[in-house]
């Protein structure tokens, strides 16, 4: 069966929700991020500084391609892969795309009590306008590239997974 792939801005709570669809429907749960650390054995803020953010980007492509390839995953990615297009063609061979939508003032809460460092939010200036500013650069990709927008304001886990349950169903039977 197809992937359900979550993409998003950080702090939207793609990796906790995605934990719950994964154990709802009995599937693995892949994280890309965490995916990188592994394979580097450095965080990703480490990995940022150290290399850069190009060289962070092409891991990211190299794991995201390889993930593609599995059947049956909810797989949670970092925030940045909808910056390049061959990301998103590989996800979609074989995967149903679900957008965690938020308000910026939720995300930048989120974020505030989030031991994680993301280092593009991480440079020293006022964390909601560094949010916004990131948003807006990313929301119209986040659209175009999904099969499902989800507004996750207020809503449970459970809410938000017989949404996506739904949604995916439906566009499992209209792809055979
Ligand atoms: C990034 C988001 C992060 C992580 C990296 C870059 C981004 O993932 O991949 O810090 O460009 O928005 P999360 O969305 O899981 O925070």
């Amino acid at each position: 069966m197809k992937n359900i792939v979550l993409i998003g801005m950080s702090g939207v709570g793609k990796t906790a929700k995605g934990k719950y669809i994964a154990r709802a429907m009995d599937r693995d749960f892949v994280d890309t991020d965490a995916t990188i650390v592994k394979r580097e054995l450095l965080s990703i803020d480490d990995i940022f500084h150290k290399y850069g953010e190009d060289y962070f980007r092409d891991i990211e492509e190299e794991i995201i391609k390889d993930i593609s390839s599995l059947d049956n995953r909810v797989i949670s990615t970092g925030g940045g892969i909808v910056l390049r297009e061959k990301n998103i063609e590989n996800l979609k061979k074989n995967g149903f795309i679900v957008y965690f939508k938020a308000d910026v003032a939720t995300i930048t809460e989120n974020l505030k009590n989030s031991k994680t460092i993301r280092p593009l939010l991480n440079k020293g200036e006022d964390l909601y306008i560094a949010v916004h500013n990131l948003y807006k650069a990313r929301e119209d990709l986040y659209l175009n590239y999904s099969d499902l927008v989800v507004d996750v304001e207020d809503k449970s886990q459970e809410q938000i997974y017989n949404q996506v349950l739904k949604a995916y169903n439906e566009f499992i039977a209209c792809s055979k």
